[in-house]
């Protein structure tokens, strides 16, 4: 049997399945689960467990070891070899007794909590093991780029930024298609520079692969010392990046797309056009995607709003002549960017 504990799957909340056939101590878990801030769902068994995890998606499943039908052991199996499933990690819930009847699925590999469950600790150990999974699953470019490294390899790394900044899902690709229509709005036709100002707006913010989910992710504001770090991701990608052929002349964003037309930006306070074009024009885009979308800590802003909050940046942070050219062909640019060509 399946049931709907807390209402919907939805946002970016974390979810968790938990899945046992003591009804009475799944519906307490599952209330003790949404007090600190999950969403639940849930399943009393192997076979609707398993269905619920791949139409669920969640981030991490609480299982019972002792299931009719299935041991939790052989569910975990199931779910390893589906591979919309196989990454979610899954914590067993044990009580004094599982260890006499099924010993042998024991393993040092599999996380257990033990029942009766205090609610911080358990809330602290999904935190914990989430965090570690996440971390395990991020690239390490460092130790694997080299000049054989292929483009969409890159872009993989820019997607798991994404994912771990949590807040900018779909961000990436848009800022690269929106970049690209302004540019050629701009007058830019060489196909090798339009194609560097492409690569450059997808990897943007590929150094904040060297910055720590804690910072990314933090609710509340950054202190100094975290600022400092963050600033530092466009240094990072051009450190990581300059060496590599393909990308060697895509480095203007993702260097100088936080620097700012009154020279107030980082990381090197370049002022005018001091700043690569293809960073001037970046930026106006980044802006507006991220103001325009919807983040945890803020509703999205309309489209009307945003567009006059760029003009009020006109000559401040941004260059005066590609704020208007993409205010005077706003809906041509959008167009170009987000529709098929008629
Ligand atoms: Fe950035
Ligand atoms: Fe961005």
């Amino acid at each position: 049997m399946i049931y709907n504990v807390s209402p919907g799957n939805i946002g970016k909340k974390t979810t968790i399945l938990v899945i046992d056939d003591d009804v009475s101590f799944l519906f307490g878990i599952s209330r003790l689960l949404a007090k600190a801030d999950f969403n639940v769902i849930a399943a009393t068994e192997g076979i609707s467990g398993i269905a619920r995890a791949q139409a669920g998606h969640p981030d991490l499943i609480l299982m019972d070891i002792n299931l009719p039908n299935m041991t939790g052991f052989q569910v975990k199996k199931a779910l390893e070899s589906d591979s919309h499933t196989q990454l979610i990690p899954v914590v067993f819930l044990t009580t004094i007794n599982d260890n006499s009847e099924i010993n042998d699925g024991f393993s040092s590999e599999n996380e257990y909590i033990t029942k009766p469950v205090d609610t911080t600790i358990l809330a602290a150990r999904i935190k914990s093991i989430l965090h570690k999974t996440k971390t395990a699953n991020l690239p390490n470019p460092l130790a694997e780029i080299d000049q054989t490294t292929s483009f969409d390899r890159f872009k993989q790394w820019a997607y798991s930024v994404e994912m771990l900044d949590e807040r900018a899902i779909g961000h990436t690709c848009r800022v690269a298609n929106l970049t690209l229509a302004l540019a050629r709005s701009l007058g830019i036709v060489d196909e090798q520079m339009l194609d560097n100002i492409y690569k450059g707006a997808f990897l943007h913010d590929i150094g904040k692969l060297a910055i720590s989910e804690r910072v990314l992710n933090k609710p509340g504001p950054l202190n100094d010392e975290e600022w400092d770090l963050m600033r530092h991701h466009p240094t990072v990608a051009y450190d990581m990046l300059a060496s590599i052929d393909l990308l060697k002349d895509a480095l203007d964003i993702p260097h100088c797309h936080h620097e700012r037309w009154d020279g107030l930006g980082y990381p090197n306070r370049l002022a005018g056009k001091e700043i690569p074009l293809a960073a001037r024009i970046f930026s106006v885009v980044d802006v507006y995607d991220a103001l325009t979308s919807k983040r945890p800590y803020k509703e999205a802003q309309s489209e009307t709003e945003t567009l006059k909050v760029i003009h009020s940046l006109s000559g401040k942070q941004f260059d005066p002549a590609i704020v208007e050219n993409f205010l005077e062909n706003f809906e041509a640019l959008k167009k170009w960017a987000f529709q098929e060509p008629e």
